[in-house]
C-alpha cells in the first residue's frame, strides 16, 4: 500500500479553536463561550467522516472553521496539505473550489427573491467564472431535478427539493470535499433517505468525500467509513466507524450508542441514561470535560484534560483516563415473554 501524500489529506485541523468573546459591562470580567476547543481531525480523500455529538457540543462552529466561514481563534486548518487559516478574501477561492457546504435548513440558506438559476450562478461568480446554462442544467440533472427548475424559486419546491437545490449549489466548482452540516434534519423522516441515497450516489459518481454532522447517530451509521463524537467543543473519540460502533471506548460514546436502535430486533443495548445538563461551554470542567457527567469519573479526571491516545493500537482513538476494554457493547436478550411476537 502507498503511503498517503499531504495532498490525501483533503483537510487537517491542528488544535484548532474557537471562542466566541461575550458582549460584557466595563466593570464585568470579559467572558467567551469555547464552541471549539482544541479540535485535531484529519479528512482524506474518498472517506465519509461522520462526525456526531449532543446540541451545542460545536460541531457547526467546527465545520464552518473547516470551511473557513469562520476565522479560528488558534491552531491550523490545512487544505489538501496546504495553510490556509490566515487566507482571507480573495485568496480563499482555492479553499473555496476543494471544500464546499451543505447547510442544515434549505429554507434558511437559499435566498427566496433569487431563482434557482441565479442560486447555481453564484458560486461560479465567486471564482470568476461565468456559467453556461447546459452547466447549470448538469448540475440539476446530478441532483435529480431538470431543465425547468431553472427559472423558479425557492419557495416553489418542497424541503427534499430544496436540499438538493443547496446540494447542486455546493457541487457548481466541483469540490473534492462537502462539508454537509445535519443536511437532513430539518426534512420530513419520508424524504431523508432520499437525500441521503443522493448525497451517497453523488460519493460513488463523483469520488466525494464528505464530513457528515449529525446529532442523530442512525444517519451517521449508514453512510460514514470514519466517526469523531464531539463533547464541549472536543473530539472525544474517533476512528473507523464499524469500530466505535461494536466497541466504543469512551464513557459519552457508549452512553450515546447505547440509546441507538439495534438492527437486531431480539436483542437490546444495556441503556446507560446520562444524568445532569451538559455544562455550558463559558465556563467547562476542570480536566476531562465529561468528567460531571461520567459514571466512570475519579480525582484524576478533575486535574488534566485526557489528549486522544490509540486504542488497542489502531487508528481507533479515545481521550479518557479509563476507557472501556475493547469489547462489544453489552447486547442482552429480553426473555421470550417481553419480546414482542
Ligand atoms: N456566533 C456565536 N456567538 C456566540 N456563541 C456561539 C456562536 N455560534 C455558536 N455559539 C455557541 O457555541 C456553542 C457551539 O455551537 P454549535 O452551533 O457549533 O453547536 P452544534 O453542535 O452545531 O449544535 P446543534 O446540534 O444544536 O446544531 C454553543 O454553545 C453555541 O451557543
Ligand atoms: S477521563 Fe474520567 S471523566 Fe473523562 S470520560 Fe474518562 S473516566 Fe470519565
Ligand atoms: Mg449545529
Amino acid at each position: 500500500m502507498t503511503e498517503p501524500t499531504p495532498q490525501d489529506e483533503l483537510l487537517r485541523l491542528d488544535k484548532v479553536k474557537k471562542y466566541f468573546a461575550l458582549g460584557t459591562a466595563p466593570w464585568q470580567r470579559s467572558q467567551s463561550v469555547k464552541a471549539v476547543d482544541g479540535v485535531d481531525l484529519v479528512v482524506r480523500r474518498g472517506e465519509t467522516v461522520g462526525l456526531v455529538g449532543e446540541s451545542g457540543s460545536g460541531k457547526s462552529t467546527l465545520a464552518r472553521l473547516s470551511t473557513r466561514l469562520l476565522d479560528p481563534t488558534a491552531g491550523r486548518v490545512s487544505v489538501a496539505g496546504q495553510d490556509v487559516t490566515r487566507l482571507r478574501g480573495r485568496r480563499l477561492r482555492p479553499v473555496r473550489r476543494k471544500i464546499q457546504m451543505v447547510f442544515q435548513d434549505p429554507q434558511a440558506s437559499l435566498n427566496p427573491r433569487q431563482s434557482v438559476g441565479t442560486i447555481l450562478t453564484t458560486p461560479f461568480k465567486a471564482q470568476g467564472i461565468r456559467p453556461t446554462r447546459a452547466q447549470l442544467v448538469e448540475l440539476l440533472s446530478q441532483v435529480g431535478l431538470s431543465e425547468e427548475h431553472l427559472e423558479r424559486y425557492p419557495h416553489e419546491f418542497s424541503g427534499g427539493q430544496r436540499q438538493r437545490i443547496g446540494i447542486a449549489r455546493a457541487l457548481a466548482v466541483k469540490p473534492d470535499l462537502l462539508i454537509c452540516d445535519e443536511p437532513v434534519s430539518a426534512l420530513d423522516v419520508s424524504v431523508q433517505a432520499q437525500v441521503l441515497n443522493l448525497l451517497a450516489d453523488l460519493r460513488d459518481e463523483l469520488g466525494l468525500s464528505y464530513v457528515l454532522v449529525a446529532h442523530d447517530l442512525a444517519v451517521v451509521r449508514q453512510v460514514a467509513d470514519r466517526l469523531a463524537v464531539m463533547y464541549l467543543g472536543t473530539i472525544v473519540e474517533e476512528g473507523p466507524a464499524s469500530e466505535v460502533y461494536s466497541s466504543p471506548a469512551h464513557p459519552y460514546t457508549r452512553a450515546l450508542l447505547s440509546a441507538v436502535p439495534v438492527p437486531d430486533p431480539g436483542a437490546v443495548r444495556d441503556r446507560i441514561v446520562l444524568t445532569g445538563d451538559v455544562p455550558t461551554p463559558i465556563d467547562p470542567p476542570s480536566g476531562c470535560p465529561f468528567r460531571t457527567r461520567c459514571y466512570k469519573a475519579e480525582d484524576v479526571c478533575a486535574t488534566t484534560r485526557p489528549v486522544l491516545q490509540p486504542v488497542a493500537g489502531g487508528d481507533h482513538r479515545v481521550a479518557c483516563y479509563f476507557p472501556e476494554p475493547p469489547a462489544p457493547l453489552e447486547l442482552s436478550n429480553p426473555p421470550l415473554s417481553e419480546r414482542t411476537p
